[in-house]
């Protein structure tokens, strides 16, 4: 089986999808499939990359990256083709077919149904979630209306847009002071806690609005809820049927900060991931039933990490992540780990249920 490893892209998580397509050269099974590396640089020119786990191995002193070799890979034109193509020095060849993409992508033109969308056109089986899923997991605006709408608990927010928020500063002001402090102001669409800041009083609003729309259009001022942060991973095939959910997982922040990009990937001290969580029977199979409910309510296939704060009235859900960073310092493996599932192993269930 020839599968397409797409990793790297134009999201401000490119050195974290390199990271986990580290893990991923690392551990497939390289009996069953032959992997064909295809990096996306930055500017999202799509290169033939070297299979080398180590190159793209997370180390927070230089975070990796994929660079422009000058190759360009071409995918099939046609759904009558799974031929992929090379173009280097002016000459074409054939990469040859492939069976399956893996697109361990996070963040826009990833894990936002862009290139899910590419693959659908081309008909090209590929991992993870389809077009729908990936633009509600990836808009944190729409993930919640959708939970909520299905009956999960969600933080209180409000959603702002940059023109909105150049043209009534002072209305959106007044229309955020309703939210609890202290508040978490986030991009809608990007991950890893890139551009999401916490703030304490209103007068930080703006400047925390700015580093949001540095990153989109489009902001989510939220009530930062106090709670234990539980997460778990999904697995689900594409024809449906009831996914599965793994053990709980909880990330115990002791630094008096909160599980932002550093704590996630720089290794700061003062942050643990606990894998399985300490949770009553009664309290995680609520968990699994509401992560269960959450990856309906998206129309998921494939995987996904959820995200809940335990609050003393019970979980309520943070997001949904429907391609979920697996560095080794990741939850999403550490959960499956937990449960009885290990890293190749997920792997290759992740592909099985692509090819569905
Ligand atoms: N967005 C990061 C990769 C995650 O959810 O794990
Ligand atoms: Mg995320």
């Amino acid at each position: 089986i020839t599968v397409a490893l797409l990793f790297g892209g134009r999201s401000s998580e490119h050195s974290i999808s390199c990271a986990t397509a580290s893990g991923v050269l690392s551990a497939i099974d390289r009996e069953r499939f032959d992997v064909i590396p295809i990096g996306v640089t930055r500017d999202g020119a799509f290169v033939l990359e070297t299979d080398d786990a180590e190159r793209f191995r997370l180390n927070p002193d230089a975070l990796p990256s994929v660079e422009d070799n000058g190759s360009r890979v071409h995918f099939p034109v046609s759904a009558a083709s799974r031929e992929f193509t090379i173009t280097r020095d002016g000459v074409t060849r054939s990469l040859g077919d492939v069976d399956i993409a893996f697109p361990i992508l996070h963040g826009p033109f990833g894990e936002d149904g862009t290139i899910q969308g590419l693959f659908e056109l081309t008909g090209l089986p590929y991992v993870g979630n389809g077009v729908l899923a990936s633009a509600l997991g990836m808009d944190k605006h729409f993930t919640k209306t959708v939970a909520e709408a299905a009956g999960i608990a969600v933080a209180p927010w409000v959603t702002i847009t940059r023109t909105g928020w150049s043209d009534d500063r002072d209305g959106w002001r007044s229309r955020a002071g309703v939210i609890g402090l202290p508040a978490f102001v986030k991009p809608a669409r990007a991950g890893s806690s890139v551009g999401v800041s916490r703030i304490d009083t209103w007068d930080e609003l703006d400047a925390a609005l700015e580093v949001a729309f540095a990153e989109d259009d489009k902001a989510l001022v939220e009530t930062g809820i106090s709670g234990r942060e539980i997460e778990c991973g999904i697995l689900g095939g594409r024809r449906g049927g009831v996914p599965r959910v793994s053990v709980a997982g909880e990330v115990v922040v002791s630094n008096g900060g909160f599980y932002d990009f550093a704590a996630k990937y720089l290794n700061t001290p003062g942050v643990d991931l606990v894998c399985p969580a300490d949770l009553d029977d009664d309290v995680l199979a609520e968990m699994r039933r509401l992560a269960a409910l959450a990856f309906e309510a998206i129309g998921g296939s494939g995987l996904a990490r959820v995200d809940f704060f335990l609050t003393p009235t019970g979980f309520v859900l943070n997001e949904i992540n429907t391609m979920p960073g697996f560095t080794p310092i990741s939850m999403f493996p550490s959960c499956w780990l937990a449960s009885g599932v290990s890293y190749p192993e997920l792997i290759t269930e992740l592909i099985e249920l692509g090819l569905e």
